[in-house]
């Protein structure tokens, strides 16, 4: 909200500028630049959006150096530990926790919605053995669009769609982990809760019963609960400025699967486990010496970096980290498994909270670093780790696409550049060019 508050620019030439000053809820302040390039001539120049506010939002609030992260103005564990996936869902979308018969209303259409049309079964033998599934289902996605085009008429409502992507892509999910291990697909079981149906779909076979265990049942409705929203990430915003071209909403979701798609976003829970596989081999070059990777982590020339370490925004503890390491004890407890790489990771962890190198960079453990660990116990393999992530940030993107789409005063995202090429040339025959 604007509140009358200044900001004084002094040009090269002089010159002041008063721009006004914008303060959120939490307090946090902007100078709003929005006059600044027809008032001056002169733009902001802000690579990796380190301190540029692309949107005014009141989805999600985070302070990365008190490790706080909120959705709705309702604490990350306090979802976790009383909230459902569905039910967060539905908060982040609409703004506020649904009434009993509200959330029986979502529930029942997330439920009536979990098919995709029989002939999209038929797409996922076009993709060669080994792909990833990143890569179909960011493609399935896009292809939901050719089977429901009155999204392409921006004037109709939404929430059909918002409800088919949010449940169907467990489906696209799922059949495309059975494609893989050559399994028949499992369609939906309508009794089943969201998470439950999801593991049904995951794991169970035609030739015997499939019960879920409500224990891992939890632990998949907090993983997905943990990574449903983040504000303005890379995804998310991936996922605005897609949609703040008109293109359809199952295009700016997709948009977002793909860019959650790298190591350094969505990808490093993937990396993290091959990471630990490396360190822990007992034939490679680490022979589970997790001391001498970190040594090389420090060492500025092995462009090596400790991953699931580090965030844009924690200057602290990421809040999910604690979250996941202690349910990755119960989880690994309630299964019986003992998982070697969850001492290593918890011995590395250990070394880098007091090690200076982490510590002067404010480098703690992020959401990336447990989750691998949970996934591999609960059965999922590590190339469906990203769509897990995915899965649990659809209800964000979908959230960040409504608010956007429902703004009036919102604009096609278009940054600028200062240009550094060669100023004008006259073109040169090819005859007549040299190298
Ligand atoms: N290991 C070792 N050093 C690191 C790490 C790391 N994981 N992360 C940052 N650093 C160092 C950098 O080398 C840099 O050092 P310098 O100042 O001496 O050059 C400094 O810390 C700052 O790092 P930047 O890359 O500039 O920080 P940025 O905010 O751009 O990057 C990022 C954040 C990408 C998450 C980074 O910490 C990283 O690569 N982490 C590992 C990948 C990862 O876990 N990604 C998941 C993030 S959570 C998510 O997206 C869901």
């Amino acid at each position: 909200m604007t509140t009358g508050k200044t900001a004084k620019l002094i040009l090269a030439d002089g010159k002041e500028h008063t721009l006004p000053v914008t303060v959120g809820s939490e307090d946090e302040h902007a100078i709003d630049i929005r006059t600044l390039r027809a008032d001056t001539g002169y733009i902001t120049l802000d690579s990796g959006y380190m301190n540029t506010g692309a949107t005014t939002s009141a989805i999600t609030y985070l302070d990365g150096e008190k490790g706080i992260l909120r959705y709705r103005g309702y604490d990350i564990e306090e979802l976790a530990e009383h909230s459902t996936f569905v039910e967060t869902s539905y908060l982040l979308i609409h703004g506020r926790l649904p009434t009993q018969s509200e959330l029986a209303t979502f529930s029942r259409k997330l439920v009536y919605h979990s098919m995709i049309h029989e002939d999209m079964r038929h797409f996922f033998e076009g993709f060669p053995p080994g792909s990833h599934p990143m890569a179909v289902l960011s493609a399935m996605v896009t292809s939901l669009s050719a089977y429901y085009p009155d999204c392409l008429d921006r004037d109709a409502p939404a929430e059909l769609h918002i409800t088919r992507i949010l449940s169907k892509v467990r489906t696209i999910a799922a059949f495309s982990y059975k494609k893989t291990i050559g399994q028949p697909v499992m369609y939906p079981r309508n009794s089943l809760s969201y998470c439950a149906n999801f593991l049904h779909m995951m794991f169970a076979v035609p030739a015997e019963p499939y019960e879920p265990d409500p224990v891992i049942v939890k632990a998949i409705n907090q993983l997905l609960i943990l990574h449903a929203d983040h504000e303005q990430n890379c995804s998310t915003s991936t996922v605005r400025l897609v949609g703040s071209s008109g293109a359809n909403v199952y295009a700016a979701v997709a948009a977002g699967i793909l860019a959650l798609w790298g190591p350094l976003h969505g990808g490093a829970n993937q990396a993290v486990i091959e990471m630990l596989e490396v360190i822990g081999d007992p034939k490679g070059p680490y022979k589970g010496d997790h001391k001498k990777f970190i040594a090389e982590v420090k060492d500025k020339k092995s462009n090596q970096r400790l991953m699931g370490c580090g965030h844009r925004v924690y200057k602290n503890y990421d809040p999910r980290a604690k979250i996941l390491k202690k349910m990755a004890d119960e989880v690994l407890q309630h299964l019986g498994v003992t998982d070697p790489m969850l001492e290593l990771a918890k011995g590395m962890e250990e070394v880098a909270l007091k090690d200076d190198y982490f510590v002067s960079k404010k480098l703690y453990p992020n959401v990336d670093f447990y989750s691998g660990i949970l996934y591999r116990a609960i059965g999922i393999p590590t190339p469906m780790f990203t769509v897990m992530f995915a899965l649990g940030r659809i209800p964000g993107w979908l959230a960040h696409w409504k608010e956007m789409t429902e703004d009036p005063t919102s604009k096609i995202g278009r940054p600028r550049q200062i240009y550094t090429g060669s100023t004008t040339r006259q073109y040169v025959p090819i005859e007549h060019r040299s190298t």
